[in-house]
């Protein structure tokens, strides 16, 4: 497949998938939201693909948010399938994958840009990065997860300071804050990305998509998590990389997950 806006570089078992407008900040216009989408339903149907990492191509920005020039004069109705559109296509679509995403945040994460971190399964951020959710200073507030996730991830109080100020916060201050797992150099940011994903693939793919799903449970209206975490434990046991696990750990060797 080829894209205009993403660009994509496949290593062994995991895959690096650029957002790639540079001279905009990488702002999520309409055509790299749809590419994203595509790119992901696709990545997470293959089972040699075991972990995807997103960052912002240039050396300034993740993504800059949503791109204002896009919905600047929408009407109401317009608004709200913006919104709706994003949340299915991308955003939940991320934070629901069974393949694990890691957010590479290389720079500026405001609104939309922050909101896509906050979507991925665990995030690293370059000291350079600059984080926010700014929406309020253009009378808006955040449309796609971000009022949600980040009061999950980094906690009521702090999700009404930022949201509220709209202030972009440092690396260091969203570590302090739990929005990200680490704070490296930017020439560093890639491997640390690739560390956790290597990490993660010597650990079974079946099991992993059913601990993603049981965490989200925990935040998801509706469904009783424990009782989710019972019967996806349960189901475990009728997989052969439970088989696997099990008797790689009895004949004291490796477990192998490429069955
Ligand atoms: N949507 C559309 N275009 C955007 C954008 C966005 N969210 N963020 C940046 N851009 C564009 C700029 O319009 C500019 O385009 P131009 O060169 O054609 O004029 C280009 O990216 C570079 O941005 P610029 O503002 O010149 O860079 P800067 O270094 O002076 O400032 C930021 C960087 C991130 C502080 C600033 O671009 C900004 O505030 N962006 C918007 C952030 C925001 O409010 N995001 C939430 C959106 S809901």
């Amino acid at each position: 497949m080829t894209y205009n806006n993403i660009s994509l570089r496949e290593d062994n078992g995991f895959c690096v998938l650029s957002i790639n407008r540079p001279k905009k900040l990488n702002a999520l216009n309409m055509l790299t939201i749809n590419e994203l989408s595509e790119a992901l339903i696709d990545l997470e149907s293959r089972r040699d693909v075991r972990a995807i990492i997103i960052t912002g191509s240039g050396e300034k920005a993740f993504v800059a948010g949503a791109d204002i020039s896009e919905f600047a004069n929408f009407s109401v109705a317009e608004g709200k399938q913006l919104s709706k559109k994003g949340h299915k296509s991308l955003f939940n679509y991320i934070e629901q994958m069974k393949t694990p995403v890691i957010a590479a945040v290389n720079g500026f994460a405001l609104g939309g840009g922050l909101e896509l971190a906050l979507s991925a399964h665990i995030r690293v951020f370059s000291e350079n990065a600059q984080v926010g959710l700014p929406e309020t200073s253009l009378g808006l507030i955040p449309g796609y997860g971000g009022t949600q996730r980040l009061a999950n991830i980094a906690g009521k109080g702090r999700a009404m300071e930022m949201i509220l100020t709209a202030e972009i916060i440092s690396a260091d201050k969203a570590f302090v804050f739990g929005i990200t797992s680490a704070v490296v150099p930017q020439k560093d940011l890639i491997d640390t990305a690739k560390t956790f994903a290597k990490k993660i693939m010597t650990n079974s793919p079946n099991a992993i998509g059913k601990a993603i799903g049981c965490i989200n449970a925990n935040f998801t209206s509706g469904i009783d998590g424990l009782a989710y975490e019972i019967q996806s434990f349960g189901e475990c046991f009728d997989n052969d990389e439970f088989k696997e696990g099990t008797r790689a750990f009895l004949e004291k060797r490796k477990a192998n997950f490429s069955i």
